[in-house]
């Protein structure tokens, strides 16, 4: 139930919907696209990124907020730890509890590897668990791996690297029987097909889901799965710096019980870095639609461990965050809601944009609308516009939305909004990290022998913007091979002496090129207290 100051507007869109409904909007031109990115888009601002004075990225500029964290000081010093009698000792040691890390670790226990897992919060405390539109896979007959990487790649900018995604692309449809077989519930028809949608950017429909629930549906089974093979979860422990042996290879980490502080010692033959994304970072002020614990810990831990980044100068803002009530401000609303007929229009119920555009495409042109064409809608918390669910049930017939997306219809009904009869407010939320750490297609860095990256923390896969449904598919094709690999790799592995001679030496150069800052990383979690950063 909106209040009387939407009215006017509301009736606007009422008044055009069965006219937009038929209404087909033109996509844009690539070039239409350019200069809307350049002139729109929160990657393209400059003066919100700063260039590294030190590290292997040393002269590359990434967001303000991240320079500041990957230029900060360790929570340790070098010579605090006693690495002689470490706390944990294992094959493979995976940091994160979300679904590229559960992946992971299923992996590395089939392939018979002593494995553990460490995690700040919960096991299945991740993004993973918020995901909602569904995991993409070309696994239908009119559709091929090869359609699903020129999609992927043009929706990225062409700037994905190729074995990357050919690897993400090939390995999906198993990806989804991997998960089937596991016990996920994926919606069928009742002779058992798959139910699949577009997405924006995709020539096909192959976005697998579970209502929208997709995500909290995959994290529930490899969660179970974790569980039922026994393998070791440490909760509430975060890894605060990777610990190198004397060549250089990544062989540990130094825990930080989150509660009493204490720090514990991990070593292993492997590590894998399965941290997630960054969207608690707030960058350029931004809200997000990620869980509490997404700060970029693992692109810090790599980082002073020498591992390279790539394309860490892009983030992608999910183009229809929630923009009222206040209460959800920033939170997901799927983009399964235009996959299923929901159009953007504007405060004068104008469609102004197609609605299944790539990501960046469609949150620049809604910050266009709000800003320079001054047609958004005043929400008392900033601009939104609206994004007119009701066609939804126009198109599909009564009973699509709680069929289709429950989720979404739960989350506004809480505010006595019910978006099967109203439309809602959107505006673009900080939704993803597209870069990341450097990878092989194994999931090793391309530069810290031993040091596995999976997940969100990993940068290249989709290049400078990924599609909807690529997500959740990557954390299960680079979990499960980064578990294997790591596996694999760690029955060759001769741990030398485990040294954090690294923490002292980038400790060095930060003194060494004069930058002042009382700042320690990784951050681990969000700060809105407003007080000192401990
Ligand atoms: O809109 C969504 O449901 C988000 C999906 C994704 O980021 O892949």
């Amino acid at each position: 139930m909106y209040s009387e100051k939407f009215q006017k507007s509301i009736k606007a869109v009422e008044e055009a919907r069965e006219r937009n409904i038929a209404y087909e909007p033109a996509r844009m031109t690539a070039k239409q696209k350019e200069d809307l990115l350049a002139a729109y888009h929160p990657d393209y601002k400059q003066d919100e990124f700063e260039e590294l004075k030190i590290g292997p990225n040393k002269g590359e500029k990434v967001p303000r907020e991240l320079a500041a964290m990957l230029q900060a000081h360790s929570r340790i010093s070098a010579e605090s730890v006693d690495l002689s009698k470490p706390d944990y000792d294992v094959d493979v040691l995976i940091i994160g509890g979300g679904g590229a890390g559960a992946s992971a670790a299923i992996e590395a226990n089939e392939a018979g590897a002593d494995v553990m897992i460490v995690t700040k919060l919960r096991i299945g405390d991740a993004n993973t668990m918020m995901a909602e539109g569904g995991i993409q896979a070309a696994d239908k007959p009119n559709d091929s791996p090869a359609i699903h990487f020129v999609d992927a790649f043009g929706g990225g900018h062409f700037a994905a690297k190729r074995e990357l995604l050919s690897k993400l692309v090939c390995d999906a449809p198993e990806a989804i029987r991997w998960l089937e077989s596991l016990g996920v519930e994926f919606d069928k028809t009742p002779d058992g097909t798959m139910v699949t949608t577009h997405g924006g950017g995709t020539s096909r429909k192959r976005m697998h889901a579970a209502k929208d629930y997709s995500g909290a549906e995959i994290m529930r089974t490899l969660r179970d799965e974790v569980l039922n093979r026994r393998i070791p979860v440490v909760d509430f422990t975060a890894a605060i710096e990777l610990i190198l042996d004397e060549n250089g290879n990544a062989a540990g980490a130094v825990l930080m019980n989150m509660e009493t502080k204490d720090l514990l010692v991990a070593k292993a033959k492997t590590v894998v870095i399965a941290t997630g994304g960054a969207g608690r970072m707030h960058y350029q002020g931004f809200p997000t639609s990620n869980h509490y614990g997404a700060t970029a810990d693992g692109l810090v831990l790599g980082y002073r461990a020498g591992a390279k980044l790539l394309y860490a100068d892009t983030l992608q803002y999910h183009p229809t965050g929630a923009a009222y009530p206040e209460q959800i401000f920033g939170a997901l609303v799927t983009e399964k809601v235009r996959s299923l007929g929901a159009k953007l229009v504007n405060r004068n119920g104008e469609v102004f944009m197609h609605p299944l555009e790539t990501r960046d495409v469609a949150a620049a042109s809604i910050i266009r609308e709000c800003g320079d064409r001054g047609n958004g809608v005043d929400t008392g918390n900033g601009e939104g516009v609206w994004l007119d669910t009701p066609m939804i049930e126009k198109i599909g017939g009564e009973g699509t939305i709680e069929r289709r997306i429950p989720a979404m219809m739960r989350m506004f009904e809480k505010y006595g909004i019910d978006i099967r009869k109203e439309p809602i407010l959107v505006y673009p939320t900080l939704h993803y990290q597209n870069g990341g750490l450097d990878i092989t297609p194994d999931g090793m860095t391309t530069n810290v022998r031993n040091l596995f990256v999976a997940g969100e923390a990993v940068g290249g896969i989709h290049g400078r913007n990924r599609l909807m449904g690529n997500s959740l598919l990557d954390i299960i094709v680079f979990g499960r091979s980064a578990g294997r690999s790591a596996a694999a790799e760690s029955r060759s592995a001769a741990v030398g002496k485990l040294t954090l001679d690294h923490v002292a030496t980038f400790e060095k150069e930060i003194s060494d090129a004069g930058i002042s800052t009382d700042m320690v990383s990784p951050k681990l979690l969000p700060n809105y207290t407003g007080k000192a950063n401990i």
